[in-house]
């Protein structure tokens, strides 16, 4: 089964670009930037890296990231992991990025997105591996900085799809941001949100995500199974809900593997993604593999996650066709 979903065409829509760095690419960063770690060797710096929740594992992710500098640096990051998905046959990724968790510390807006964006034209001319950019404000950041970082964007428009929002959800509901996400509306921006799994008023935060900010997708959103009128208005609304299996089992208590099950049979869109893989050493294919593995899915599950994911990725009908088309006809040849 593992070869079946080796060359399984993906749908990678929940993937933090920041969680690509892995410790080699950290290093090589370092050494270019004239930066001095802590750690001697790859092995060390993974070693020294734990974390059991979602507010420790952020301590050690934004840490990491004070080697991106310059516009090669996150050009280097992005291609890294464009040229890695590509080998998994992931055909289409939508890859958030944390703009504040640069300028935040003085690296310019436009040095982060025009090395992304350059990842992203030249992995679809070499790999034929296309992406799009999702911009995500940090909630434990105020909703002023947010929306300064909106208005920052609106010259690079038509290089982002759309908005989410991440990191420590902890006392910052969606509703901190309500104007931001109607500003972003506004400019044409499609809008998504994290709700992390098991976090305080999990389910509080997921209708405020449907009442208030009226959100295209969820990022996480298994604890919407906890309340029934969640399940009906998102099943209601065809909304999508993109789920990391490997993630989960690092900050919560296990994959929620019945958790996607239930979702299928629910006839939820659900979708399998990897998060932040470099840390949780798992990119699409091995969180596949451990779903596969936890509930012993037959192919055609497989096939189906992909097929929602690539139902609910933010593209024109007629590109999502031509996925539809491919995922179909390897489904025929296995
Ligand atoms: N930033 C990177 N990974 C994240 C996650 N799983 N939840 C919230 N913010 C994140
Ligand atoms: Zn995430």
């Amino acid at each position: 089964m593992n070869d079946f979903i080796a060359g399984l065409p993906k749908c990678e829509l929940h993937l933090h670009i920041e969680g690509t760095l892995e410790p080699e690419l950290k290093f090589d960063l370092a050494r270019r930037n004239g930066i001095a770690l802590p750690h001697a060797t790859v092995e060390e710096a993974r070693a020294a890296f734990t974390f059991d929740s979602l507010s420790t594992f952020l301590v050690g992710y934004y840490g990491s990231m004070d080697v991106l500098r310059t516009e090669p640096d996150f050009y280097d990051l992005a291609s890294a992991y464009l040229t890695k998905a590509a080998a998994q046959n992931v055909r289409y990724a939508e890859i958030f990025f944390d703009p504040q968790a640069h300028t935040s510390r003085g690296v310019p807006f436009d040095v982060v997105i025009r090395g992304l964006r350059r990842a992203i034209l030249d992995a679809e001319r070499l790999n034929g591996i296309r992406a799009q950019l999702i911009m995500c404000f940090l909630r434990d950041f105020s909703a002023e900085y947010a929306m300064a970082t909106l208005l920052e964007s609106l010259p690079y428009r038509e290089w982002i799809v759309g908005v989410g929002l991440d990191s420590d959800e902890r006392g910052n509901p969606p509703v901190k941001f309500a104007k931001v996400f109607a500003r972003a509306r506004q400019e044409g921006y499609l809008l998504t949100m994290h709700c992390d799994v098991d976090q305080e008023n999990s389910t509080e935060h997921i209708r405020q995500c449907l009442e208030v900010i009226g959100v295209d997708r969820i990022d996480h959103g298994v604890n919407a199974l906890d309340d029934p009128a969640l399940v009906e208005e998102i099943k209601r609304r065809g909304l999508g809900l993109t789920v990391c299996p490997v993630s989960n089992g690092f900050v919560t208590d296990g994959s929620k593997a019945e958790a996607i099950r239930r979702m299928l049979d629910l006839d939820l869109r659900v979708t399998i993604n990897s998060d932040d893989p470099a840390y949780f050493r798992a990119y699409v294919a091995e969180n596949l593999e451990l779903v596969h593995r936890e509930l012993d899915l037959p192919q055609d599950d497989l096939v189906r996650l992909e097929r929602n994911a690539f139902e609910i990725a933010w593209l024109p009908r007629s590109v999502k066709h031509t996925y539809f088309a491919e995922l179909d006809a390897y489904a025929r040849e296995r």
